[in-house]
């Protein structure tokens, strides 16, 4: 499952209607999505959340790693981005959530699913309110346990881009709040260059403590 010739164009569309949430003009590059998935795709997961799928270049790197009873539930608020995954798409592994992230906790528990084993987030953090990327982390710490992983990317410029001022803001200090490990790499071979995050030891699940 390659990419689609529409990828691109579909991608650059929803980058000039809505730059602030897309925040990229172009999908990420291939070694991105690998740098991305490697550290999912070794735990042989049964459940796998994406955050932000666009025209898929993770998603279809996912699924071409995870194994055949993985179930991949992908959130996107852009509703032309749903339309082209479930067009270009069809894996019955894969379901596309026209939602934001921060639904994730209801899609949960709605499908009566207790344990994630790995996110996969290409949310553009320097975009977003702090409340709301702290909610959407917060909102998955239940679900994850010790040896689950989440991957997050940012753009090398570390820019943060708010009410039309540009500031410095570098995720892994957010990364940080909510996880105890957070281990990144740098991708050069992307437009523009990304760090690649992995984080483990979820800080604070909101499981009920036994005993
Ligand atoms: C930088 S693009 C990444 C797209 C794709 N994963 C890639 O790497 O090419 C960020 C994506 O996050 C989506 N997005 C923004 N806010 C979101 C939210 N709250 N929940 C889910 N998706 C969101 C955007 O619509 C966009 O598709």
């Amino acid at each position: 499952m390659g990419r689609n010739p529409m990828d691109a164009v579909t991608f650059a569309r929803s980058a000039l209607g809505n730059f602030r949430q897309t925040a990229s003009v172009v999908p990420s590059s291939r070694r991105l999505a690998r740098a991305m998935v490697d550290p999912v795709a070794c735990l042989r997961p049964k459940v796998v959340l994406e955050f932000g799928p666009g025209t898929g270049a993770m998603t279809r790197e996912l699924l071409r790693r995870l194994p055949s009873d993985t179930r991949l539930l992908a959130f996107e608020i852009n509703p032309r981005f749903v339309v082209h995954l479930r067009e270009t798409i069809p894996d019955r592994r894969v379901r596309f959530v026209p939602a934001g992230a921060e639904t994730a906790a209801r899609e949960l528990d709605r499908r009566g699913i207790s344990t994630v084993d790995a996110v996969v987030s290409s949310l553009s953090l320097g975009m977003m309110a702090v409340e709301l990327a702290d909610s959407i982390f917060r909102g998955i710490a239940p679900y994850l346990e010790a040896s689950s992983r989440v991957t997050q990317y940012q753009y090398v410029h570390r820019t943060r881009v708010d009410g039309g001022k540009f500031s410095r803001f570098d995720a892994r200090a957010m990364l940080r709040r909510h996880f105890s490990s957070v281990r990144s790499t740098t991708v050069w071979l992307n437009i523009p260059p990304a760090v690649v995050s992995t984080c483990a030891g979820v800080r604070e699940t909101g499981r009920p403590t036994l005993g």
